[in-house]
């Protein structure tokens, strides 16, 4: 029907409108069309008032018609950050600096798990020799410091660098969540993205909550009912020796490998790319050397629960 059908007949137009209040949601069809007819311009003609005008679902022409094309704008990502005093501060707030604090702290705890995995190997030289290393480490630097003075500073700088890898790690996880709030498009990238993101945060969980168990077992010797002060090696053999406890560190290091493994590729991506010199030609160079630090140093502290339980140690 024309236009100049329904200026002569206005009942048509109405029974029109009528038909359209079942259809409720407007589509961008029924939206260029009323358009197209000339009905839309504003006061030419009283539009009836039908249930679905009421809930503002029709489009009339006392009403702005809704946007044709798909809503493309997105949220904001992020309030922006105000300036303090301190550019140091300033990096620490962004995604980037969050980053270098990442890898930073990364490199600091992937040293302190190296040198610790070349320590535990005294554990195979026997009794004395293992617990003599202890006891240097509680000695560094005496009588210049106290006992245990620089074992204590080497403490505080883990716990520090610990603490902040935890924090940028949320603190970026947070930052991607709200800069995709919808999922990705193609099942390719969401599999590789996810994997990656997913391994980092459970594997990071496991070593986490091993650290509380480790430390209450075999520094403060709550969990090991035959804790002796003083003495590594007879704890350390007295506690690996127990079926579950032994399984437990061993899953946990399977753990380690992996989020060394994909914490160390990280490291290589987020401050390589902010290198003019980063050859991406160089990856596969980059993957062998984490893929050998992760097996070389869960491989080997999986070897110390193996020990004790098959009797070389202990
Ligand atoms: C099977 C593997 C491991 C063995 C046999 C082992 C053994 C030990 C022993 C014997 C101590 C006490 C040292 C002492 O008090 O003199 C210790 C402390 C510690 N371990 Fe392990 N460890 C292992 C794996 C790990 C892993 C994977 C981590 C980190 C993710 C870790 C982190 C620590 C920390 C932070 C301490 C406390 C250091 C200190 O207070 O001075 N250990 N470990």
């Amino acid at each position: 029907m024309d236009v100049s059908t329904y200026r002569r007949r206005p009942h048509l137009w109405r029974a029109e409108a009528g038909k359209s209040d079942r259809r409720v949601r407007p589509s961008p069809l029924s939206v260029s069309s009323v358009i197209s007819l000339g009905l839309g311009s504003a006061g030419r003609r009283p539009v009836p008032v039908t249930a679905a005008s009421k809930k503002g679902l029709l489009v009339t022409a006392t009403k702005e018609p809704p946007a044709l094309t798909p809503d493309i704008s997105s949220p904001t990502i992020r309030k922006a950050n105000r300036r303090s005093n301190f550019p140091i501060i300033d990096l620490y707030k962004s995604s980037v600096g969050k980053k270098w604090i990442m890898a930073l702290t990364g490199i600091m705890l992937m040293g302190f798990v190296l040198f610790h995995m070349i320590g535990n190997l005294k554990m195979y030289l026997g009794e004395s020799h293992f617990n003599e290393y202890a006891e240097f480490l509680r000695q560094l630097l005496v009588p210049i410091v106290p006992p245990t003075g620089v074992l204590w500073i080497l403490r505080l700088g883990l716990i520090g660098a610990f603490a902040l890898h935890i924090q940028s790690a949320y603190a970026l996880t947070r930052i991607n969540h709200k800069a995709r709030p919808v999922n990705y498009k193609s099942p390719r990238d969401y599999v590789a993205v996810n994997w990656a993101a997913r391994t980092m945060r459970w594997s990071g969980i496991i070593v986490g909550l091993f650290l509380l168990w480790h430390l209450a077992d075999l520094t403060w010797g709550w969990a090991n009912p035959d804790f002796v002060n003083g003495n590594p090696y007879s704890n350390v053999a007295t506690s690996l020796d127990r079926a579950p406890v032994a399984a437990l560190y061993i899953l946990a290091n399977i753990a380690l490998g992996f989020h060394l493994y994909h914490g160390a590729w990280s490291i290589f991506q987020s401050l390589g790319s902010m290198s003019a010199r980063f050859n991406p030609r160089h990856n596969p160079l980059r993957r062998g050397f984490a893929a050998g630090f992760a097996i070389l140093v869960a491989g080997v502290n999986i070897t110390f629960p193996i020990a004790v339980l098959t009797g070389v140690v202990g």
